[in-house]
């Protein structure tokens, strides 16, 4: 009976390892994608022009500053569920300047615009790592890692409708 109950108890540690692990390394992703959010909104809030410069570096300014925040969150969660961190990797990097230099110079638009366009798109990338977090979290049970991609969906909704809505028709 004791064996038995042994076997068991091994079998739900190690369930709860792969779950820790499964969990966490989506949440990296969502870190990575999170970040490359966060530096090309602070880039476009320094290089933003055009007749809405200051309500576009001010919108801007509002959302680096609750991306930053997020990070935060998403690192910690990882953290808690006891894997290690690592901030950006070379890939996100390599994406965050070539977007940046291409919306200095872009084609058929203003700058403004060309920046706008590419946020919604690194918006829309962050929900859909947010989607695979909630799917993985939700899987293993984890009501708390879930609980975060979906306030995580939520707020770059948000954001993009704030930056749909600035862009000219
Ligand atoms: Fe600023």
């Amino acid at each position: 009976m004791n064996k038995v109950r042994h076997i068991s108890q091994d079998k739900h540690e190690h369930q709860s390892l792969n779950a820790n692990s499964d969990v966490a390394k989506s949440l990296q992703t969502l870190l990575d994608k999170t970040y490359a959010c966060y530096l090309i909104t602070h880039n476009y809030h320094f290089n933003v022009t055009g007749e809405n410069f200051y309500t576009i570096h001010t919108l801007l300014e509002d959302q680096y500053n609750s991306l930053f925040t997020a990070i935060d969150e998403i690192g910690e969660r990882a953290r808690t569920l006891g894997e290690p961190v690592q901030i950006l990797s070379g890939k996100y990097l390599e994406e965050v300047s070539e977007a940046s230099k291409r919306s200095l110079n872009p084609k058929n638009m203003s700058p403004c615009q060309a920046m706008l366009k590419d946020l919604i798109i690194f918006n829309t990338e962050c929900i859909e790592a947010c989607q695979s977090t909630k799917s993985i979290a939700a899987e293993y049970g984890d009501d708390e890692t879930e609980d975060l991609a979906i306030g995580r969906i939520r707020a770059h909704e948000k954001m993009i409708w704030m930056l749909r809505s600035s862009v000219s028709p």
